[in-house]
């Protein structure tokens, strides 16, 4: 069994922008901005944002956190992010999610201007990955890629098994299963029997946010197990949604939590906040 490290292929993924952030400074005097918007007082959210606003410092790139309460209205939401549209110095608009429930989550992503759209929420950019066009990749399903990339993971062929089918995980990783001619099948909260999709699948991709989800016996041996979930027990101890210790003993490849996916779909924003401010260059 071989550990997929993200945090050493985030922690590449972060120098490489470095190094290009740098660049562009020199050679087109931009600087690529990014602009998060946060509402309410979601620890995990205030979090996650935190560590985004950190990693932007660190590669150099000017940075913005809106953060706003939770009675915010819907109209005040979308004012901001048209004033971020028309921002030339913001060159990726992130809406952490979820948002509060008075407020319709897909009509505040389609006011992202798509050429903003780093977290490629939008559904132009969800059309145009689907029919493989180039565009915004979700962050999460974007970092699994670039971890199978790294590990020189075969996907051509291989039968993938993609549980859960969010539209931040789920469904665009499926899209970019099929792009690379994977097998893919997806399952999801209605699905009669789960083990029997994932048993005989060479690949398991799962994001649901089921501590332990994925057991020993759910698994065929020599399988790659991709661990996109992030759960907190009541011990205060993170754990994904495979039961690691059994499953590690039977895979070729897993992810840990902490220390696998998560460090990635920092590394992707930071990866799509660059093409973003090379498209504007
Ligand atoms: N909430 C959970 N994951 C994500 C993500 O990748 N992007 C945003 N904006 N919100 C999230």
């Amino acid at each position: 069994m071989q550990l997929i490290d993200g945090k050493s292929l985030a922690n590449k993924v972060q120098t490489y922008v470095t190094t290009e952030v740098e660049k562009l400074k020199q050679e087109k005097n931009i600087v690529p901005g990014l602009a998060v918007i946060l509402i309410g007082d979601d620890p995990a959210s205030h979090a996650y944002v935190k560590m985004k606003a950190k990693a932007c410092e660190k590669v150099g790139f000017y940075s913005i956190t809106h953060h706003m309460p939770d009675t915010i209205s819907q109209n005040e939401i979308i004012a901001t992010i048209e004033m971020m549209n028309s921002n030339p110095r913001i060159d990726g608009i992130l809406v952490q999610l979820p948002l509060p429930q008075h407020v319709d989550t897909d009509k505040i992503l389609e006011v992202i201007d798509p050429k903003k759209d780093v977290d490629g929420f939008h559904p132009y950019n969800v059309g145009r990955l689907v029919t493989k066009l180039d565009c915004f990749v979700a962050c999460t399903p974007l970092g699994v890629m670039k971890m199978f990339e790294e590990y020189n993971i075969e996907l051509k062929g291989q039968d993938v098994c993609v549980v859960g089918a969010s539209n931040i995980v789920g469904k665009p990783m499926a899209a970019l299963l099929l792009n690379a001619d994977a097998t893919v099948t997806v399952t999801h909260i209605h699905t009669k029997d789960l083990k029997s999709h994932t048993s005989i699948a060479d690949i398991i991709i799962v994001g649901v946010g089921v501590p332990k989800l994925i057991k020993e016996d759910m698994v065929k041996e020599g399988a790659i197990v991709i661990d996109i979930g992030i759960n907190r027990l009541d011990n205060g101890n993170l754990v994904g949604d495979v039961d690691f210790e059994a499953v590690s003993k039977k895979c070729s490849y897993i992810t840990p939590v902490p220390g696998g996916v998560g460090p990635m779909t920092i590394a992707m924003l930071l990866s799509n906040t660059l093409k973003a401010a090379r498209e504007r260059a």
